[in-house]
């Protein structure tokens, strides 16, 4: 697959400089000359078929195609519509979003305008994680930007479609990433996730049809209506069209935020992107999208290129394209611990196992590494883990599970030492602290 890449970016394609997010750089690289197009010779339905011709899949973690989810939204049925952006990007070691916040606000901007009129939606927002600062500086200075050139408001460029955009702060929770959650604590109440169905496409924000889609799915909007369902669908692979921001972050020699196709082989993005592995070790593992997606080997991973089926043939996933590399000598007991005090703290204590579960995994972990751990407490972690899956209100507690199972999997004989030693096996040995 990868004889067919390109090197195409879509989002990386300008030079960043003091002023390359303003609107004045935004305009001198084309931006907005294609929103003008979309509102005076394109109807709506012609832009979410664009959208859903080029294959795009959500970059928010589901990799859910982003046509189908616009395609439910009924123009006709009288009630308003909403187009929301997640920009909360809570998931540990993911900061791609951040990127495209703070380097190029407008194509975001431009991007929920051509949403917003394919959705025939009249109010828009993002939900910005709150800890974000310069990020939320920028899109709010952009924002204004744009009303002050008319690009939002009243009869945009003259052309009888309207919309207006607010930006709404997050106050630093994990769960309020979750769509649903987002939309009720855009409310103005506790950001509590929400029972499906009904389908937030069907009663989202305010009990109104609604799309709830990532920042980097919202960036590929503009290019694929400028370029057309079809040269999109040219770059990356067939299942896996486009191009994917992964921010890449542990113990490699440059981490940071880098565009690559889909279909790039991982081994080529570890060498030049990553600049290789720390201090020269080996690689042991990486965590492949999140926290919340399963461990891969490096045996697992070294052979694969970077697209949703490989990762998935290879028992993970995409995830929120967060990677986290880890070098040989990394204990893996430790590792989970830190996972299982993020869990449990991000718990919202809706539904029971999730509650219950997560600070049990904590409390397990705590012990194990405390070198008081039993030998059940094993086949603990799993029932644990097993008991959360599909039994909760949102993906959360899932997740916690997938990170401990996918650990367990493949490093018990970790456990097992810590367990019988009281310590860790790897003692002595850690050079880079995770
Ligand atoms: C606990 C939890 C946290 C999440 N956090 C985020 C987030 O920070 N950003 C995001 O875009 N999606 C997040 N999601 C996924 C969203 O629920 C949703 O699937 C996504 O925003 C849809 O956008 P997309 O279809 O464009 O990918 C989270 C999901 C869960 C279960």
């Amino acid at each position: 697959m990868s004889a067919t890449l390109s090197g195409t970016k879509v989002f990386m394609n300008f030079e960043v400089t003091p002023t390359s997010h303003t609107l004045a750089d935004y305009r001198a690289r084309g931006g907005y000359a294609t929103l003008e197009k979309v509102l005076k010779e394109m109807q709506p339905e012609q832009v979410t078929k664009e959208v859903a011709g080029s294959g795009l899949l959500g970059h928010g973690g589901a990799a859910f195609p982003a046509g189908r989810k616009w395609g439910v939204i009924k123009l006709n049925d009288g009630q308003p519509h909403y187009l929301c952006m997640n920009a909360d990007e809570g998931e540990p070691g993911t900061f791609k979003d951040r990127w495209l916040l703070e380097h190029t606000p407008h194509l975001l901007l431009e991007g929920m305008l051509m949403g917003a009129y394919a959705l025939q939606g009249r109010h828009t927002f993002v939900y910005i994680r709150g800890e974000f600062d310069l990020p939320y500086r920028r899109l709010a200075e952009a924002l204004e930007e744009a009303y002050a050139a008319g690009l939002f408001g009243e009869n945009i460029m003259g052309t009888g479609f309207s919309c207006d955009l607010v930006i709404y702060r997050g106050a630093g929770s994990y769960v309020c990433g979750e769509a649903s959650a987002m939309l009720t604590s855009l409310e103005g109440k506790k950001g509590y996730p929400r029972n499906r169905p009904p389908r937030l496409t069907v009663a989202g924000l305010y009990q109104k049809p609604t799309v709830v889609n990532n920042v980097e799915t919202i960036a590929n909007i503009p290019y694929i209506v400028r370029h057309g369902a079809e040269a999109f669908k040219k770059i990356g692979t067939p299942k896996s069209p486009g191009t994917s921001l992964i921010s890449v972050s542990g113990h490699i020699n440059t981490p940071g935020v880098y565009e690559v196709e889909y279909g790039y082989p991982f081994a080529d993005f570890l060498a030049k992107e990553c600049g290789g592995m720390l201090g020269g070790k080996a690689l042991k593992c990486v965590v492949p999208g999140g926290i919340s997606t399963k461990v891969l080997t490096a045996d697992d991973i070294m052979p694969i290129t970077y697209d949703h089926n490989a990762f998935l043939e290879a028992g993970s996933q995409v995830g929120s394209q967060g990677m986290i590399v880890v070098a040989e000598g990394t204990c893996m007991v430790k590792l989970m611990q830190v996972m299982m005090r993020f869990y449990h703290h991000e718990s919202c204590g809706q539904c029971t196992p999730c509650r219950e579960g997560m600070g049990w995994l904590e409390k397990i972990s705590n012990r194990i590494v405390a070198g008081r751990g039993a030998p059940s407490d094993i086949e603990r972690l799993y029932q644990i883990s097993n008991a959360n899956d599909g039994t909760t209100i949102c993906g959360l507690g899932d997740a916690a599970g997938y990170a401990v199972s996918g650990i367990l999997d493949k490093y018990r004989h970790e456990f097992d030492y810590y367990i019988e030693h009281g310590k860790s096996m790897f003692d002595g040995q850690l050079e880079v602290m995770l």
